[in-house]
């Protein structure tokens, strides 16, 4: 199959949205940009369609797929039930990089929520984004657009490394803005809990909510707790090489990573770091990268899977990273980050 490029990166084109509208109506699949990172888009009503997304990205096909909607109206057509909770999020947060997680209507297929009876809704911040699933119908499932275990998309470049030849399109909207994917929020069952860490952080929910909980299994090392959200069990973001964490004092953290540096050096193995722009100039004998800054954490969310793409592109093969225990993202990007190191964590 021959994947057509759309390139939108100035924005909506219209031309370019109606001929991507029409392949998702057709049954298709169509990559596009959202402010968290690309999504493989496919008519989520459309059973067909789904299971083709599963086959693209060799994906299990018990795990659900996130349905992306453009208008809060839309929510109405597939949600069996709407609770208060929602709607008061929806104010505070769409469009926007919050899922939620609802009781399902009959017209979503089992397809599309891996045999659940529950659906992911979303209403993405990002222009092309809505205009696309408007064009296609309303309700767009799509997962990132990786293939299953690699690093999710944060480039058009990254969908066509894994999917060129294997899906219809990709629209290119150029770099995302956030990096990870949305924070995703159950409100089904009691309390309103975090099934996923993201941008939006706890407190920001408990700020509409009052008190949310966080699914305990998410930082579990313990296999027997099983996380709530399916795709959650998996081990993503696996990079080829080994991934070590590395925390503790900044000062203890440098030193213990320039001296695994060196052994490994003497021993002729390549080692990979991951740093800051603060502390990059101080690493030896070691291919650093620098992940952002300390002083800004989006930056650090925005560049963690491009980093873990590049490395899988050199000779490393064991890479350490310092620790991001950043203010609003951490709990997110720290749950990647020990999700691709296997929970390899080194204190110090
Ligand atoms: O930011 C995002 O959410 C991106 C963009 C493209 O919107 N999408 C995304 O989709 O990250 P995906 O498929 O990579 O992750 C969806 C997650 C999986 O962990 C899945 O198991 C969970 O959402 N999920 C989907 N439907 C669910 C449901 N009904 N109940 C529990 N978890 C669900
Ligand atoms: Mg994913």
């Amino acid at each position: 199959m021959k994947t057509l490029i759309e390139n939108m990166r100035n924005g909506v084109d219209e031309a370019g949205i109606r001929r991507a509208g029409e392949l998702l109506r057709q049954g298709g699949l169509v990559a596009f940009p959202t402010e968290t990172v690309y999504g493989l888009g496919a008519d989520a009503l459309d059973a067909e369609a789904a299971a083709k997304i599963y086959r693209a990205k060799g994906r299990p096909s018990d795990n659900p797929l996130i349905v992306h909607i453009a208008d809060w109206d839309a929510i109405g057509r597939i949600a069996a039930d709407i609770p208060t909770e929602a709607k008061r999020l929806a104010d505070a947060f769409w469009p926007g990089p919050l899922t939620m997680i609802l009781k399902k209507s009959e017209v979503v297929p089992f397809a599309t929520t891996g045999g659940l009876e529950t659906v992911a809704v979303r209403l993405p911040d990002h222009e092309v984004a809505r205009a696309l699933i408007r064009a296609g119908g309303g309700y767009v499932a799509a997962p990132s657009a990786n293939t299953s275990g690699r690093p999710s998309p944060t480039k058009a470049e990254h969908v066509a490394q894994d999917l060129d030849g294997v899906i219809d399109m990709i629209i290119d909207g150029g770099d995302v803005e956030i990096g990870i994917e949305s924070t995703i929020v159950d409100l089904t069952e009691g309390r309103p809990t975090i099934l996923r860490p993201g941008y939006i952080s706890r407190e920001m929910l408990a700020g509409v909510l009052g008190r949310v909980e966080v699914d305990r299994a998410l930082f579990a090392e313990d296999e027997h707790l099983r996380p709530k959200a399916p795709g959650m069990r998996y081990r993503h973001y696996a990079p080829r090489a080994q991934l070590f964490i590395v925390e503790g004092a900044q000062q203890r953290v440098r030193e213990t990573i320039n001296a695994r540096a060196a052994e490994n050096a003497e021993k002729g193995r390549c080692t990979g770091v991951i740093g800051t722009d603060e502390s990059q100039d101080y690493y030896a004998n070691a291919l650093v990268k620098s992940i952002g800054s300390r002083t800004d954490e989006s930056s650090i969310a925005r560049h963690l899977y491009s980093i873990l793409r590049e490395f899988d592109e050199s000779e490393v093969s064991v890479i350490y990273s310092e620790s991001f225990d950043t203010p609003q993202m951490g709990q997110a990007i720290m749950n990647r980050l020990i999700k691709a190191a296997g929970h390899q964590i080194i204190s110090v």
